[in-house]
């Protein structure tokens, strides 16, 4: 059985009331389409096919990857006319293979619901995922015979009363006969209410066929909603982001309040990890085991070894912090920053593509960029590398066991020995020697007879 995939995206999403086309909105950090591509890959499909319109080369764009293809719809006469379009990029089918359609408005769908919809489609069968809701208003009803077997869809204008009364919905997904598709989708009329080719009208051409056409649920009905406003947007987003709180918790993760964290990418922990509230993860971040998170941090693509703790308050972007570390709070480690284990690294204090050694700290207010920086340093309050000249980014070495003092500037190209000592606002420019005492700095003088001038009288 080969599988091919169509999503449908060409949808404008007018009430988004937005210039980014309504698929390429984010939830969870990626665009809602990518949800249904990340899906649709899951299933190991021989082909995707995204329809596009809505937003045209930005789809495209967005999407572009050796494995997907793209049928343009232009102008939009509705999902058969969609699927239409996706047609001739589809493989030329065998007895068995199946064609899914999925919507790139809907995006929490689970590959377990489609593999029990594609499971139901087996042996020939028109599979239609649907659920039973509350209220279905909007919906396309599934009618059923006396039998109690599918019959049709009615969509929702074209609707009588009693069928509007029906509460089991069509969800779109289904999965078709591949073999048939052609056939049946030549076959629709747009003589209908909206005056669109609809796609549902395929489940009574397969009925008169001698098709059987039957349902398959989703585990949740979340699974199957989709994304018409910025209201939708931030229900699903929260879904989301409540499975994914959920699923760390059962990983054994203290979410100090599990409503009040948010994932957009992938978090890999290991045991006893603590999350305190307002933390947002990005990308890809792995936790190892006790590791502590305090309130309201941001990382992305960031490693954190064993036993570290991250205090309130950091900002943390592909960082690499070594084990049992201290971080914060307000810390901000910027790109290419790697920590090993017992770094401190405090408040105010900025790194950026730098190496710091085991063992060393930088407390207070400052800023570490483009350096080396050996063991069990000491980076005192204030201390700034001074890496760029306004034209070229250079090194700071730092050797092991070095101790700069308050508000030292250095100068890069620079390099200060194993164990030098920097006074306290020093400017160094030039190497300062292993072991020894650098400094720059004028005598402090008192002037004996000076006197505060005397205030004009106003
Ligand atoms: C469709 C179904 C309805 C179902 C509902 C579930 C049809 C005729 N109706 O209705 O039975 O209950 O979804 O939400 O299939 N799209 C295109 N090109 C088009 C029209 C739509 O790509 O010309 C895409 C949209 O971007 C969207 C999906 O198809 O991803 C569904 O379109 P939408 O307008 O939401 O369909 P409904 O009329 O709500
Ligand atoms: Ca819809």
């Amino acid at each position: 059985m080969a599988l091919d995939i169509v999503i449908l995206a060409a949808g404008q999403g007018k009430r988004m009331n937005s210039a980014l086309p309504k698929v390429l909105h984010p939830l969870a950090g990626k665009p809602l389409v990518r949800h249904a591509v990340d899906t649709a890959r899951s299933l190991e499909p021989s082909r995707v096919v995204i329809v596009y319109g809505h937003g045209g080369e930005t789809v495209r764009e967005a999407l572009n990857a050796p494995d997907i293809n793209f049928a343009k719809q232009d102008p939009q006469h509705g999902t058969g006319h969609a699927v239409m379009q996706a047609l001739p990029l589809l493989a030329r089918p065998g007895a068995d293979d199946l064609v899914l359609v999925l919507y790139g408005d809907v995006p929490l769908t689970t590959a377990a619901s489609l593999r029990r919809l594609i499971a139901a489609a087996a042996g020939g069968r028109l599979a239609i995922l649907t659920v039973d809701l509350e209220d279905p208003s909007g919906y396309g009803r599934i009618v059923r015979g006396a039998d109690g077997n599918i019959e049709r869809i009615v969509e929702h204008k074209d609707a009588s009363d009693a069928e509007r009364a029906i509460r089991e919905v069509n969800t779109g997904i289904m999965a078709i006969p591949a073999a048939r598709l052609a056939g049946w989708l030549g076959r629709l009329s747009n003589a209908n209410a909206q005056g669109e080719y609809y796609l549902t009208d395929i489940v009574a051409m397969a009925v008169a066929d001698g098709v059987a056409v039957t349902a398959a649920q989703p585990d949740a009905v979340w699974e199957t909603l989709g994304v018409n406003s910025k209201v939708q947007l931030a229900e699903l987003e929260r879904v989301h982001q409540r499975n994914i709180a959920q699923s760390l918790l059962e990983q054994g993760v203290t979410l100090m309040d599990p409503a009040r964290v948010d994932v957009r990418g992938l978090l890999s922990v290991g045991r006893d990890v603590v999350i305190d509230v307002g933390c947002v993860f990005e990308g890809d971040v792995v936790l190892g085991n006790d590791i502590y998170v305090g309130p309201h941090c941001v990382l992305k693509n960031v490693r954190v070894r064993a036993g570290t703790r991250i205090e309130a308050f950091c900002h943390l972007t592909d960082a690499e912090i070594g084990a049992h570390c201290s971080i914060g709070p307000y810390a901000r480690l910027r790109p290419g920053a790697q920590l090993d284990e017992h770094v401190h690294i405090g408040n105010f204090v900025e790194v950026k593509k730098s190496t710091i050694g085991a063992g060393s700290k930088a407390n207070h207010l400052a800023y570490v960029g483009d350096s080396e920086v050996g063991s069990k340093v000491n980076i005192g309050a204030g201390t700034i590398t001074c890496n760029y000249d306004g034209v070229n980014k250079s090194r700071t070495v730092i050797g092991d066991g070095a101790f700069i003092g308050s508000d030292a500037t250095l100068v890069a190209p620079v390099t200060i020995g194993a164990g030098a000592y920097i006074g306290a606002g020093s400017t160094i420019s030039k190497e300062a020697p292993a072991g020894k005492l650098t400094l720059t700095r004028a005598e402090q003088r008192t002037i004996d007879n000076w006197k505060p001038k005397a205030k004009k009288k106003a």
